[in-house]
């Protein structure tokens, strides 16, 4: 073999045994296992699920899960019909803040049915990004673009997951159909900077207006932030339903 050759044949041993090694994670070296025929496989699951939150500031990198805490999405946008409150709406970079400190209440898993709910609650998450607003809340018309902030606190959410059985090479999958999040807060702090081309006497009127009416301005937005959510979680969740087979993910 030429010296060039041999370095080639060296550097391909080196990247196949690292490639090797990213691909051998194991389940149980990213979160605690529960065995399906635990009695307590609820509890178990949801013990784990708390021992990934520590995971979630630096994601995982073995399966390619950016950063959880905080979640960024790109562009999201909202279309609402008309109501008393009809606006059109992109959010872009929009950071979602928080969700390390996000508590497990009630999990339940069916894995017969493919399907598992899982309920959590959070004292509070915060976003940021740039909006791009028009419409009209309750009596007022709404224009503008810019940074936004808000701050939503005594949060409640249900994640409902939904798959069906899929076979590969012999190993049984959980092929992910849906995952939905659905999120409720109990109070919601909106502030949008540069409302009305910069008007501040206007776009002050209109934060003091969100504020008061949160609720409306919530009801609105809250399709944006559970399609945010549940979009993430969704390619989390189906990164590891895709990765593991089940007798990995819950030994028998
Ligand atoms: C959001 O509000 C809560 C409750 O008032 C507060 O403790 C928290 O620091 C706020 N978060 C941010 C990032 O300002
Ligand atoms: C699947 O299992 C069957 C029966 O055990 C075996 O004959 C077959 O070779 C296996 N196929 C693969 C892809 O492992």
């Amino acid at each position: 073999m030429s010296p060039s050759a041999s370095r080639l044949a060296f550097c391909a041993l080196v990247i196949a045994s690292l490639s090797g090694a990213v691909t051998a994670i194991k389940a149980g070296d990213l979160f605690k296992l529960c065995k399906r025929s635990d009695p307590e496989l609820n509890e178990c699951v949801k013990q784990s699920i708390m021992g990934l939150r520590s995971t979630f500031k630096k994601g995982i990198p073995e399966l390619r899960v950016n950063s959880l805490d905080p979640m960024v999405v790109s562009e999201i946008s909202l279309n609402q019909g008309n109501g008393p409150v009809s606006i059109t709406s992109t959010f872009k970079e929009l950071h979602i803040q928080g969700f390390s400190d996000v508590k497990v209440h009630d999990v339940k898993v069916d894995l017969p049915n493919y399907r598992i709910d899982i309920s959590v609650s959070l004292d509070w998450f915060y976003t940021w990004g740039d909006y791009d607003i028009k419409g009209q809340i309750l009596v007022l018309p709404i224009t503008g673009s810019g940074p936004s902030w808000s701050n939503y606190t005594m949060v409640k959410g249900r994640a409902a997951i939904t798959g069906h059985e899929v076979t590969k090479k012999n190993k049984t999958y959980f092929g992910m159909d849906d995952m939905k999040f659905d999120v409720d807060v109990g109070h919601a702090t909106i502030h949008m900077d540069n409302l009305f081309n910069g008007n501040k006497v206007l776009g002050d009127t209109m934060n003091q207006f969100m504020s008061d009416n949160w609720q409306a301005v919530y009801s609105e937005l809250k399709p944006v932030i559970n399609e945010a959510v549940s979009t993430l979680l969704r390619d989390v969740a189906k990164k590891v339903f895709d990765k593991f087979p089940l007798e990995d993910l819950f030994p028998k």
